[in-house]
């Protein structure tokens, strides 16, 4: 059998649709065997539906169990939710913030959300985050301190912050990083968008640095419709966020005054209830997502001129996206190859997707600081993401 058609055959055996067509997409959240039309109708039959009601302190409460967060502010999208994170982590116009190239474009649009200038670095080809080394050393090439501040000697620019990136849920060498950026005083915004449910070394990713934030978009895990969260263990920055994602609005009987411009960065009412929904299954869906991840391993283990994306030892991966790594060594012309497998598991509608273009060659983001790029050139080339709903496996 011609090696395409064969890796085509074993998505369809993996995902459990060896005898039908059905279109595979990449990842759909799965709301059989929860209580999502309930929950939703408990909030509308309550007319709480927007910016209060209980669904947002039962996802916020949720979401802490889950992730032994102390706190959660509960926000609109991961968009908006890293852009708070980082205003409340100081950063301010003009100010620079160190993130990976490699990642949805939201990581790099939050920092230019704030007027500050994104700056990126290369990816380690393991986690396909930021490498804590590199980045050690590309620190003490570029920084200086000047009255606690780090500086950037070539711009002369404020670099404020650092957003580490949990790419596909595989957890990046967070607490290394995080060492290198106290070295500089550099706040630490985990962008966890893609990583409920993952633990790097028993902490749940987001939480090693200043604040995490998990996205709850439709192609999420868990989804609230549209949705976000701000996970930290620092009361005061939860505290600021909360002040600020709900228009900074103070309570007193008689006055009502807001007292900062602020955000109305609230997650409404009835998206919670959608969110709690499927929290109360989570440990299903993620026992689901990690069998799947494990079919994949076994059986794109040696024999195809790719490799499976596994987690570190350390860690665990909520494995949002499987992803495979093709060996160039072994294929030659890479580009074609992705092209030929890309098109020819579309014929048979299943959708498997490259990564996303690296941030630093967009249009809008081309004049940015950057390191060089080795590492994050090759993974656009390779890496594939594969259908992961946890609904391909049966509980
Ligand atoms: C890595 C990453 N960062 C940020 C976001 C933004 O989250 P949202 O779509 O909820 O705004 C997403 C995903 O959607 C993402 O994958």
């Amino acid at each position: 059998m011609e090696l395409f058609d064969s890796v085509v055959k074993d998505i369809r055996i993996v995902t459990g649709t060896f005898d039908s067509q059905i279109p595979l997409t990449l990842h759909e959240p799965d709301f059989k065997e929860t209580k999502a039309k309930e929950f939703i109708f408990d909030c509308i039959n309550s007319g709480w539906v927007s910016s209060q009601g209980k669904w947002v302190d039962e996802f916020e409460n949720k979401i802490c169990q889950i992730t032994k967060a102390h706190h959660a502010v509960a926000v609109t999208n991961g968009t908006d939710g890293l852009r708070l994170a980082l205003h409340v982590c100081g950063v301010k116009p003009d100010e620079e913030v160190i993130l990976p190239s490699l990642t949805f474009v939201a990581t790099a649009n939050c920092i230019a959300h704030l007027g500050a200038i994104p700056h990126f670095m290369d990816i380690e080809t393991d986690s396909f985050g930021l490498c804590p080394n590199k980045l050690d050393q590309y620190l003490k090439e570029k920084l200086f301190i000047k009255d606690g501040l780090a500086y950037n000697k070539y711009t002369n620019k404020v670099v404020r912050a650092l957003i580490p990136v949990h790419l596909f849920g595989i957890p990046a060498r967070i607490h290394e990083i995080v060492n290198v950026a106290r070295k500089w005083n550099l706040r630490v915004v985990e962008d966890a968008a893609e990583a409920l449910g993952s633990f790097s070394n028993k902490e749940h990713c987001g939480l090693i640095g200043d604040v995490g934030v998990i996205s709850f978009n439709g192609n999420k895990i868990i989804t609230c419709g549209g949705g976000g969260i701000l996970i930290t263990n620092s009361k005061d920055l939860a505290k600021k966020a909360k002040h600020l994602s709900t228009t900074a609005k103070t309570y007193s009987e008689y006055e009502l005054i807001h007292d900062q411009i602020a955000w109305n960065d609230r997650l409404p009412n009835i998206n919670a209830a959608l969110g709690c929904s499927q929290l109360e299954n989570f440990s299903s869906i993620m026992s689901r997502k990690r069998k799947l991840a494990h079919l994949y391993h076994k059986t794109f283990a040696d024999q195809y001129p790719f490799n499976f994306i596994k987690e570190n030892i350390k860690d665990c991966s909520n494995y949002w996206l499987n992803t495979i790594k093709i060996d160039r060594k072994r294929i030659g012309e890479s580009d074609n190859f992705r092209k030929k497998l890309i098109q020819k598991c579309k014929l048979s509608k299943i959708f498997i997707r490259p990564v996303w273009k690296p941030l630093h060659t967009l249009n809008m983001f081309k004049n940015c600081p950057r390191s060089d790029m080795r590492n994050t050139l090759d993974s656009y080339e390779l890496l594939i993401n594969f259908p992961s709903s946890p609904s391909y496996v049966r509980s």
